[in-house]
């Protein structure tokens, strides 16, 4: 059984203030800080990329996952494999081969996430994907842009991967990303979901209280 973790999204920080708005979960645990790389192509929007994730790496201790929105995640790995990521994860739709590049990605000690978009059928993981991925991260938005509202059809598929993992023997985490709320949250660790990230449910908080948000959705 894997802990509850949560993932606050920087999509929704302050991009000039990013250092203060990190110390404040400093030494908690099961934290960890979700960076959503967007390339302006796999998606419509454009965030950051590797010279950022370098400088958030050097000013932070806490676990970084990042989540590539982009068209070539094999380009970017091979960047960003020596800034200590905890996680890469990168779309299923976005790679000719995706059994490929987990074994990749685990080759450099990182963990592996393979990611479904809101109409990407949850069967398109199959066996073979599941048993080299340590994450699955299933869109509960249309990805590109936070603030959207939470799709219901994430709880089935995250359902349905609860079932595999028990039948295959395997270990994987599943994370949920979009529309997160105290409401959602709920809904999805009934699902079976113990990583959730959360953009501006924890970034909009009153009186920046980040942490509040984070434990209210644990
Ligand atoms: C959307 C991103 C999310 C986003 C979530 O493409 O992958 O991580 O930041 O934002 P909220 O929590 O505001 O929906
Ligand atoms: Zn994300």
């Amino acid at each position: 059984m894997h802990p509850v973790i949560i993932a606050p999204s920087i999509l929704s920080c302050d991009f000039v203030n990013i250092e203060p708005d990190l110390k404040v979960f400093e030494g908690e645990d099961n934290l960890w800080v979700h960076l959503d790389i967007m390339d302006g192509h796999f998606v419509p929007n454009l965030t950051f990329g590797s010279p950022i994730v370098k400088r958030i790496s050097q000013i932070t201790k806490l676990p970084l996952d990042a989540h590539l929105m982009v068209n070539n995640p094999e380009f970017h790995l091979e960047v960003m494999k020596d800034y200590g990521l905890a996680n890469f994860t990168f779309h299923f739709e976005a790679v000719s081969n995706p059994v490929e590049l987990l074994k990749k990605i685990k080759s450099y000690g990182i963990g592996a996430g393979i990611s479904i978009k809101p109409g990407t059928p949850v069967n398109v993981l199959t066996d073979e994907i599941l048993k080299h991925s340590d994450l699955i991260l299933v869109m509960s938005v249309e990805p590109g842009f936070g603030g959207q509202s939470f799709m219901p059809n994430s709880l089935e598929k995250s359902k349905t991967l609860v079932k595999k993992r028990d039948y295959l023997s395997l270990n994987f985490q599943i994370q949920i990303d979009g529309g997160i709320n105290e409401d959602t949250a709920n809904l999805a660790k009934e699902a079976g979901v113990n990583n959730l990230v959360a953009g501006s449910y924890v970034f909009k908080a009153p009186e920046r209280d980040f942490i509040s948000r984070v434990n209210s959705i644990r």
